[in-house]
């Protein structure tokens, strides 16, 4: 239908006036953009593919002309028109995820389409989210012979959670059931049962069959019972105008452009609102307050930039503003804080576990963040509430996130931009998380902190040393506390004050409660670690020695002390030598399968990379380990 029109207008005439009259017709459509969401075998790439069929070989010619010709015409309107497209997805590759989402552009004479395609199986929330991030409507595949599958409700979730207001459940494989006007009903009924706790503004429920081309651009003569739109129909009519033209003005700066002493520019991209010369903007988190003096783009001034547009702006006045900062609308501002409730879509292998740090990516800016609760994960097919200490793959839940400095931010229903951020491993740099802010919590803020006369540096004048951690990690029957405490011994026959933190006695007290999950020893190491810094703070030498099996949280423990206090020990010795030793008789229970989780058997051990000593202990006497961790001292 689409081809056949234009085919008409461009056969009547000239090169040129095709070129001018495709970027004129492409520049009043409006843009729609979807996602499609399926599992694996209910038809997504079918679908797709008969979609694009028609349009996309238009449009695809219409590029190889316009590339050809752009030089001639004397415009860019290719170029421009495709950049325009791509435009909302550069934001997603600035917040650093690289993830398998094919963006498929095509248009009709109605409207323009980007379509998220998001392959990939194991993965799939993963490419989801990030598909979703940007959708108008999302297109959730059903295959009529199967039914609402767990994987519907996930997608059907997200797509809630993300904000998508527009939702088309595809009944696709309609052929397999004889075009049954029942089995259709029976999967509309349940699906709007499920989706009355979600928020969704429409479902448009569409009998489909890919494969033969039913209802998906042409109706059907096989679904005589159905009246509603096709599948291409129902997309380039759908109302999704819900601009907030009067949203207040949010600029995160991307990067300060100083190309020369006397030009100081913030450059970014209008997440909200509209902003003139003249305006009165503030500069968040920092509060300073400032006039625009001009919006520049390239070599022009403009009279205004509106939510989309990316400029650089200057202000009349010196101040200090730096990437991660937003300006704001003066009398509007955004919300300054460091710890949200938020809703959380875990999307790696690696399980996510309660009081681990990440880093967060929101807006322009990376923020360590802690995972600091786990309120509930939901059981994905009832939306129950469930108790939970850690994130699987593909679990969604609330959270609370607590960052080391305050930033600003929007709720996700507010300012999708400012809302919206990722979590990433810091050792792999991997995406492990997506989610959306609901609120700022104000706990931290109401908490603060004392400060006493009598300080660290009092204390370490009068111990004549200053307080200190070694932290040894290694194996079960690696060393450890035989090592510390001839370490202690030494320490203490020099007159220093010092202290052992063993993980078999603090689980017997402080940590009783806490077993050797993954979560468990999450939470394990970050008492000890606030422990050990208390114990620094009160002046003494403090020895630890627990397996401590990830280095995400010997990193987290290091990060609570100035650079020289933390000494990380890694007593180094092959798992068979350890097993050898067995002091306890644990490695035989853990063989035998008596024991669980068994650190080296099947519980992993990350070892240090960057240990300040390393102690082979099985090629060290005792007296060696402890002389070479005493110059350390
Ligand atoms: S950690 O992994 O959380 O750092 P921690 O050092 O506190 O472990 O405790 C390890 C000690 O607990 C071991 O030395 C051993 O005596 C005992 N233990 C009991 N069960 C296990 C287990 N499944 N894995 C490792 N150690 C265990």
């Amino acid at each position: 239908m689409a081809q056949a029109q234009h085919k008409v207008i461009q056969d009547n005439l000239t090169l040129e006036e095709r070129v001018q009259h495709y970027i004129d017709t492409q520049a009043n459509l409006d843009l729609l953009r979807f996602i499609t969401c399926g599992s694996v075998d209910d038809g997504k790439s079918t679908l797709i593919g008969r979609m694009l069929y028609e349009a996309q070989l238009v449009f695809e010619d219409q590029v190889t002309t316009l590339q050809q010709d752009s030089k001639k015409v004397g415009t860019q309107g290719g170029d421009i028109d495709f950049a325009l497209l791509v435009d909302g997805l550069a934001a997603e590759r600035e917040q650093g995820i690289t993830i398998d989402v094919a963006y498929r552009f095509f248009s009709t004479d109605h409207r323009k389409f980007i379509v998220a395609d998001t392959p990939g199986h194991e993965q799939y929330t993963r490419n989801m989210v990030t598909g979703a991030s940007t959708a108008d409507v999302a297109v959730i595949l059903v295959d009529a012979s199967a039914g609402l599958l767990t994987q519907t409700r996930r997608h059907s979730f997200i797509t809630s959670l993300l904000g998508i207001k527009h939702v088309v459940l595809a009944v696709n494989k309609m052929d397999l059931v004889d075009y049954d006007r029942e089995v259709f009903d029976q999967i509309v009924a349940d699906y709007h049962e499920f989706a009355k706790q979600l928020k969704f503004e429409s479902i448009c429920a569409i009998p489909l069959s890919a494969l033969k081309g039913d209802n998906v651009i042409e109706r059907s003569t096989r679904t005589h019972w159905y009246s509603g739109p096709t599948l291409l129909g129902y997309l380039e009519t759908v109302d999704i105008r819900q601009q907030q033209a009067d949203a207040p003005f949010r600029f995160p700066v991307q990067w300060v452009n100083r190309p020369s002493a006397d030009f100081r520019g913030f450059a970014g991209t209008v997440v909200a609102g509209q902003i003139h010369p003249g305006d009165t903007v503030r500069v968040l988190p920092s509060g300073e307050v400032a006039q625009v003096k001009e919006i520049v783009l390239y070599q022009d001034y403009l009279d205004s930039a509106q939510a989309g547009q990316a400029v650089t702006l200057t202000l009349d006045k010196e101040v200090d503003i730096s990437r991660g900062d937003v300006i704001v609308a003066a009398d509007s501002p955004c919300e300054v804080s460091d710890q949200f409730d938020a809703s959380l879509v875990w999307m790696d292998q690696e399980e996510g576990y309660l009081g681990r740090s990440y880093w967060l990516m929101l807006g322009t800016t990376r923020i360590n963040a802690t995972l600091s609760d786990i309120k509930f994960s939901y059981n994905i097919n009832t939306l129950e509430e469930l108790s939970a200490n850690s994130f699987a793959l593909n679990d969604i839940g609330r959270v609370t996130l607590s960052f080391d400095r305050a930033v600003p931010f929007e709720a996700y229903a507010d300012c999708p931009e400012l809302g919206s951020f990722v979590l990433v491993d810091r050792y792999t740099h991997a995406t492990v998380g997506a989610g959306m802010i609901n609120y700022a919590l104000r706990r931290a803020k109401n908490i603060h902190r004392h400060s006493h006369n009598v300080d660290k540096a009092a204390r370490a004048a009068l111990n004549g040393h200053p307080g200190k951690v070694l932290w040894m990690t290694g194996l079960s029957g690696s060393g450890k506390s035989t090592v510390a405490n001839a370490v202690e011994q030494a320490l203490h026959a020099q007159g220093k004050r010092t202290f052992i933190l063993d993980g078999d006695n603090v689980r017997h007290g402080l940590n009783k409660d806490l077993g050797f999950t993954d979560a468990d020893r999450v939470e394990n190491i970050r008492r000890t670690a606030e422990v050990a810094k208390l114990m620094v703070e009160a002046g003494l030498i403090v020895i630890t020695a627990f397996i401590s099996p990830f280095r995400s949280e010997r990193d987290m423990a290091r990060s609570l002390f100035e650079e020289d206090e933390f000494v990380e020990i890694y007593l180094d010795v092959p798992l068979d030598v350890a097993e050898s030793r067995d002091p306890k008789g644990l490695y035989r229970k853990a063989r035998s399968g008596e024991l669980p989780h068994f650190t080296g058997i099947d519980s992993p051990y990350e070892a240090p990379e960057t240990a300040e000593i390393v102690l082979p202990t099985n090629n060290l006497s005792l007296e060696e380990c402890v002389q070479r961790v005493l110059k350390h001292v």
